[in-house]
């Protein structure tokens, strides 16, 4: 199995893109003599299936860590995802919220968010108004696809049926009134997308698990000109892709904890976890 996926190009060899792939295919993922006999089995198709396609894990659960940002900036809002994939993370105002054990916030009718807190998380009594949302991904997805959808369907790891759930609510919100989404490298594409905001609206260039997927230079590139861009920048990622952002932590994050770190314009304000499932913020 090692020497099949060592064949791959290194960013390719990534644990759910091959698990994604095994399932696109139609094999097996619940038990793993039974998945290592397929994969050996399939691999031709399988290489190409883990060439063509990408890791483009859309996971609306996150839109629950970012909401307490976004509420707090002037509204209404205008949303500029990069990185967007098929565009679940533009509806923050449709889905519905349960923090802890709040009443829940949100649309009656949209898919519920849960999220555990810690520390004095600003948690807002109604969603924020967006007005106008956008986003640019090298390879947008198309939420009316079906093909899309199911490859998006594929890449929620074996053995998370609420992940599933949620996502494919996620779906009927946005196959409801789909994205606006533009194909293109997002350090090209980012600066027409917030020329283009109605006038009135903060413009919000935002992103999570994303910028793991640029070089240093290319993250580097796009931190600078997005400081230069009227409105606010919202950033979700792991601690090391933005090094920057990281020597502002007021301590440390242990080695082992696998989270993300939330910052508006720089500055870090919470660690959250990477499917949107909890949060911790950082300062007063
Ligand atoms: C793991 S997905 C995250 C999607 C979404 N932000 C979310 O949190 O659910 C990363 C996305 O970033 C896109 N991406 C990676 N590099 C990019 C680039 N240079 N320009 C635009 N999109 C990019 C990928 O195509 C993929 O759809």
């Amino acid at each position: 199995m090692l020497a099949l996926i060592d064949g791959l190009p290194v960013a390719r060899r990534q644990p759910n893109l091959l698990l994604a792939a095994v399932r696109f295919l139609g094999g097996p993922v619940e038990d793993y003599p039974a998945f290592r006999e397929w994969v050996t089995a399939h691999w031709p198709r399988l290489h190409t299936t883990m060439l063509e396609r990408r890791t483009q894990t859309n996971e609306p659960g996150r839109c629950a860590t970012l909401l307490p940002v976004l509420a707090g900036l002037p509204q209404p809002l205008a949303l500029i995802e990069v990185g967007a994939s098929a565009g679940l993370c533009l509806y923050p105002d449709r889905y519905r919220y349960r923090y802890d054990d709040l009443p829940p916030l949100g649309p009656a009718d949209g898919p519920v968010l849960a999220c555990r807190t810690a520390g004095p998380v600003p948690i807002p009594e109604r969603p924020p108004s967006v007005v106008w949302r956008a986003g640019v991904d090298l390879n947008p997805l198309d939420v009316r696809s079906a093909q899309d959808v199911r490859w998006l369907e594929c890449l929620v790891w074996p053995g998370q049926p609420d992940r599933l759930d949620r996502l494919r609510e996620a779906v009927r919100v946005a196959r409801a009134d789909p994205p606006f989404l533009v194909r293109g490298d997002l350090n090209r594409i980012v600066r027409d997308l917030v020329s283009r905001v109605p006038s009135g609206a903060t413009p919000v260039v935002m992103h999570s698990a994303v910028l793991a997927y640029l070089s240093p230079e290319e993250r580097d590139t796009f931190v600078t000109a997005t400081r230069d861009l009227p409105g606010h920048w919202i950033s979700n990622e792991a601690p090391h892709v933005l090094p920057s952002v990281a020597a502002r932590l007021p301590r440390p994050i242990p080695r082992h904890r696998a989270t993300f770190v939330l910052s508006l314009d720089g500055h870090p304000l919470a660690l959250t976890d990477p499917h949107g499932g909890s949060m911790e913020w950082l300062t007063p």
